[in-house]
């Protein structure tokens, strides 16, 4: 069943298209990967999805209902969450703190509660506060709760971020180059965690540069160049397609390597770790699909 619909979206920056008529679809429990080159339009589809931006023409369908350019809180309030390219964290809150706002801007407990001070509101408060440590628990953070944001190393640091975008219960998870920036190990911790948040019933929209993450992990890609969509395809399709391998992957990645690496021959200024390298034939967990115990329609399947 789909749960997200793209249909021609186009979005204009001062007369230059960023976006031409792209269209997409997600289906549930899928792990999709948006990828292309730098500048090629990705983060701005998380953009138009998540009310950050209006498009010029097209509509976002979510669940069969047009999400209408309508702003973010509407798409987090139907059960999309997002994480960012960069890291929007504040850099002051402790790992739990973190987790446990975002756990209260997702469920605040009834007012008159709060107001009184209730044995209602401390309970709620306590099966709040165990929630967050199962969420910092299941991202790999435990026994960081009391940590402060900046003191964390750079990949405990994206992974507050995804805990921080669990903690909202999402059905659809937007991750912006959830390894940009990461050593192999970092890496490989995270490409285990997306796969673990899919078996729970979390659908994934991925945007990534890294190759062996996109091709071990993803159902289907989607691959965007100068805001056209040029392919979509189950990876081994995109790896093979001539248009991709030129505007994107490079001569020589159809047979997975360039030279003993995988490469996403990312283009333009090197922003956001469009041209890390992964040595071949390293390990990449391939999740598996959910299971039927995963989220129903409408129904909740707690990431962890
Ligand atoms: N708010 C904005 N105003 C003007 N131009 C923008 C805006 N957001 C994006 N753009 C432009 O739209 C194009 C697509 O940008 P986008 O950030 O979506 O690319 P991307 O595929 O995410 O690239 P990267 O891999 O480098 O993150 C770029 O040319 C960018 O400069
Ligand atoms: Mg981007």
């Amino acid at each position: 069943m789909k749960l997200l619909d793209v249909q021609g979206l186009t979005i204009y920056f001062g007369g230059l298209a960023a976006l031409r008529d792209v269209s997409f679809h997600v289906d549930e429990g899928e792990i999709v990967s948006l990828i292309g080159p730098n500048g090629a339009g990705k983060t701005t589809v998380f953009n138009l999805m998540t009310g950050f931006l209006r498009p010029t023409r097209g509509r976002v369908f979510y669940r069969g209902r047009d999400l209408g350019g309508s702003p973010g809180h509407e798409a987090s309030r139907r059960g999309i969450a997002r994480t960012f390219q960069k890291t929007e964290v504040f850099p002051e809150v402790t790992v739990l703190t973190g987790v446990l706002i975002g756990l209260h801007k997702a469920a605040r407990a009834p007012v008159w509660d709060v107001l009184l001070g209730t044995r209602r509101k401390r309970a709620h408060e306590e099966r709040v506060a165990d929630r967050a440590r199962e969420i910092i628990g299941f991202v790999g953070l435990a026994g960081k709760e009391g940590e402060v944001a900046r003191n964390l190393a750079y990949g405990d640091l994206r992974l507050l971020e995804i805990a921080v975008a669990l903690a909202a219960d999402p059905e659809l998870l937007l991750l912006d180059e959830p390894t940009a920036g990461m050593n192999p190990e970092e890496t490989r911790r995270v490409t285990y965690l997306i796969g673990q948040i899919r078996a729970k019933g979390v659908t994934v929209l991925l945007v990534e540069h890294d190759m062996n993450v996109v091709m071990g992990i993803s159902d289907r890609v989607v691959v965007l160049d100068h805001g056209e969509k040029i392919a979509e395809g189950v990876p081994d399709e995109i790896r093979q397609n001539a248009d991709v391998i030129r505007a994107y992957l490079g001569a020589g990645f159809a047979g997975g390597t360039r030279g003993g690496t995988a490469v996403a021959g990312a283009r333009g200024p090197a922003s956001s770790g469009g041209e890390r390298l992964r040595p071949a034939g390293e390990p990449v967990e391939t999740p598996q699909k959910p299971s039927a115990a995963g989220r129903g329609p409408g129904g909740s399947a707690r990431p962890c």
